[in-house]
């Protein structure tokens, strides 16, 4: 067995890493990145994001975070949320464009993502027009609660969610096709999420730990919250049609045996992720869509859900490989400050789709 020391690794790496980080923070999005991701933009969106760079920018790196935390919310299912890029969403080309469940999360967590992260901006002052919020909704303490009072930054959802509205939302006087319906709903219902689940934080202030004046601000739901309360959505969306005066979506009917077909002109809650066509087995790569198959997947033998082998791999069977990797262990501090570990091999036995 190889045996190495690695000795001050761990070390070294934490004020390397500081360092990077530190230089990242102390950069401010520069003006030029960000006329040039508008100018990559169309019509009514160039002109938004021309007006306010900065904030496109920004909307940018929301719509980022949110493709991350699709694929960890997707990583088990054929369809990963890999493949999908930020330039698919801006443009509302591939699986953004057809009207199956995965593009209604997509646009929704998007959509989310944007209010998320323009409302980051708030709180921290990088934009002119907002800061944090002075009257957090939901007063005061309730009876019998230890005392305590609103302080510190409270974020304000209000100003990313009207920018994510104006910004992703195909606008008012667009074509009245199924499509903008179903987009302009799936994003307000992400907007929702972060809406309707702005959280509290709390601090306490006082001589050695007592907890004297406890000071509280309103913070929003991480993305990965956002994303996996989305998951639920998509597992529950709503199949609709958009009505003949091509005024609203409304349900289709489900076909329950002993229900009356009184469901037609029902409109979807306003929470609700809905689509209208089905989705495509996503067994094979397509281009038009952006999909990429799940051919070299790496597939559960033992597990019957979506990530075992027999679902993944859409029966076209697997192939077994043996891994290795060099692993630390047994590692030791040593007085001071320094970590020592050995490298030990695991080796481990992978399937992955034909
Ligand atoms: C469609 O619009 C017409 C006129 O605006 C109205 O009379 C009719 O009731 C509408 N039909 C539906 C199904 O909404
Ligand atoms: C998602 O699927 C693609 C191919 O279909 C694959 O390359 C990628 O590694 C997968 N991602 C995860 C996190 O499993
Ligand atoms: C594979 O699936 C089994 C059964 O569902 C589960 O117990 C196991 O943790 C899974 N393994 C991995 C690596 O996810």
């Amino acid at each position: 067995m190889m045996v190495a020391r690695v000795c001050l690794f761990s070390f070294v790496s934490l004020i390397v890493l500081a360092a990077i980080d530190g230089g990242k923070r102390a950069r401010p999005p520069r003006n030029n990145d960000a006329l040039s991701f508008c100018s990559w933009l169309k019509d009514n969106q160039q002109k938004k994001c021309e007006a306010q760079p900065l904030l496109g920018l920004s909307a940018r790196d929301g719509v980022e975070l949110a493709l991350k935390e699709c694929g960890n919310n997707f990583k088990d299912r054929r369809w990963n949320c890999s493949g999908v890029t930020i330039a698919d969403v801006f443009q509302r080309q591939r699986m953004l464009k057809a009207d199956v469940r995965e593009s209604s999360y997509l646009h929704a967590i998007a959509a989310a993502g944007v209010t998320f992260q323009i409302t980051k901006g708030c709180s921290q002052g990088n934009w002119d027009d907002c800061g944090c919020d002075p009257k957090p909704s939901g007063r005061g303490r309730k009876e019998g609660e230890p005392s305590w009072e609103w302080g510190g930054c409270s974020e304000n959802y209000r100003y990313g969610y009207e920018y994510s509205t104006k910004f992703m939302d195909p606008s008012k006087s667009a074509e009245k096709t199924l499509s903008n319906y179903l987009i302009r709903h799936n994003n307000e219902a992400g907007r929702r999420v972060i809406k309707d689940n702005m959280d509290k934080s709390c601090k306490c202030h006082g001589v050695s730990g007592s907890c004297t004046v406890k000071v509280c601000w309103r913070t929003m739901p991480k993305m990965e919250k956002v994303a996996s309360l989305l998951r639920k959505k998509f597992d529950n969306a709503v199949k609709v049609k958009l009505n003949k005066n091509k005024t609203k979506l409304t349900r289709t009917y489900r076909g329950r045996r002993g229900r009356k077909r009184n469901t037609n002109s029902k409109r979807p809650p306003s929470s609700s992720l809905v689509y209208a066509g089905s989705s495509p087995d996503f067994c094979r790569a397509d281009k038009k869509y952006g999909v990429l198959g799940t051919v070299g997947r790496t597939c559960n033998k033992s597990s019957i859900g979506t990530d075992g082998c027999r679902m993944l791999c859409c029966g076209r069977g697997y192939n077994t490989v043996n891994r290795v990797k060099d692993v630390k262990c047994n590692c030791a501090f040593i007085w001071c400050c320094q970590v020592s570990c050995d490298i030990c091999k695991e080796e481990w036995i992978e399937h992955t789709c034909k």
